[in-house]
């Protein structure tokens, strides 16, 4: 079965680069923190203070009001919406643009190479294709290593709040979240449940971006960091063992390998929780899902996305007795396995 759908809309989507570049300029001029800041402004005062030429900024600013990301009042002055001064406002502990910086930044110019990655199944950076792994040269450079992780926390906040929220923490005592990035998921656990112990395991050069954010929310004293390469070292042992996107990044070989890590490190009874934007298992309509597996096709040297009832079963395959998969927010699932 197909959805209907008009030429209008087949065309929208056809152009719907034109507002994702309107917001991510948006985002990466700072005008939402300008305008929490100072604002409601007038236009000579935006252009003034985010560097705009007159030509086009009447239509850039009165385009994110018809995206309802801004606002603008009686007196032609504009201000953010509720909703952008609490998520675009960097000052802000809400802050999610750090996701959009990294939109921006990678993902938006890789995506020009989508049709030469379909046609020979190569990512857009060749050079990670020796190394199997783009870590090591997103790392190699503080600011690409910061944007990346910030986009990462961005990315995951609600998603973290979710999982915090909806899995049976008081089950439990203490959680590995493996490729932990800065840590969101931990503090958001740490914070909603003051019995967890919280590690966060991923590469070394991610340490100082992980104490800074777990320090800056106050949970320092249950949440700490455990430098390793997974695909080398043994998983650290806990009672959960979270992976949150970053089966997706690999082979199905290393997909298998990580869950028999998990496997191995579990106590009887322990849980191993795969949260992704998971595709639907008929692969018709989480679209965002999808998409994503494309992404790692333009960005990584063999990742993939794939379905619940997939990874349910290379979590049986790996020792797992029992699977299930709940849906969270923002597009993504969760599978959870009991050893
Ligand atoms: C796509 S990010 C996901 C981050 C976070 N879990 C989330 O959902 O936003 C993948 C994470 O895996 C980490 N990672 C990649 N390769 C790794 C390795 N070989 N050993 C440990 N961590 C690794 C990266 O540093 C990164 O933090």
């Amino acid at each position: 079965m197909s959805h209907a759908i008009s030429s209008d809309a087949i065309l929208e989507i056809g152009q719907s680069f034109w507002k994702a570049k309107a917001l991510l300029s948006a985002v990466e001029l700072d005008l939402f923190t300008v305008l929490a800041r100072e604002g409601p402004l007038e236009i000579d005062a935006i252009c003034r203070r985010v560097g705009l030429h007159d030509r086009g900024a009447r239509d850039f600013l009165d385009s994110l009001v018809a995206l309802a990301l801004l606002q603008r009042d009686e007196l032609h002055r504009y201000a953010n919406t509720i909703e952008t001064d609490l998520f675009l406002d960097r000052d802000k502990p809400t802050y999610s643009g750090g996701f959009l910086e990294m939109c921006n930044e990678r993902l938006y110019p890789a995506w020009s190479g989508l049709t030469a990655a379909l046609q020979t199944g190569l990512s857009v950076h060749e050079e990670d294709r020796e190394s199997g792994d783009f870590y090591q040269r997103l790392y190699s450079n503080r600011t690409s290593r910061e944007v990346f992780l910030g986009g990462m926390t961005g990315g995951v906040r609600a998603v973290a709040r979710a999982i915090a929220a909806q899995f049976a923490w008081r089950e439990h005592r203490s959680v590995v979240d493996v490729g932990c990035a800065e840590g969101c998921l931990l503090v958001e656990i740490a914070q909603a449940h003051p019995h967890i112990q919280g590690r966060g395991f991923d590469l070394a050069p991610v340490a100082p971006s992980f104490d800074r954010f777990v320090t800056a929310n106050a949970v320092g004293d249950r949440v700490t960091f455990q430098a390793g390469d997974f695909r080398v070292d043994p998983v650290p042992a806990a009672d959960v063992i979270v992976f949150g996107r970053v089966l997706h990044n690999w082979n199905l070989a290393t997909k298998r390998q990580l869950l028999a890590r998990a496997w191995a490190a579990l106590p009887p009874g322990g849980r191993v929780v795969v949260y992704e934007r998971l595709i639907d298992d008929e692969r018709r309509t989480n679209a965002t899902a999808l998409l994503a597996s494309l992404n790692m096709l333009v960005v990584t040297p063999e990742g993939f996305d794939f379905t619940g009832g997939e990874c349910s079963q290379w979590m049986r395959d790996a020792g797992f007795r029992e699977t299930r998969v709940e849906p969270l927010v923002a597009s993504h699932g969760m599978v959870i396995g009991t050893k």
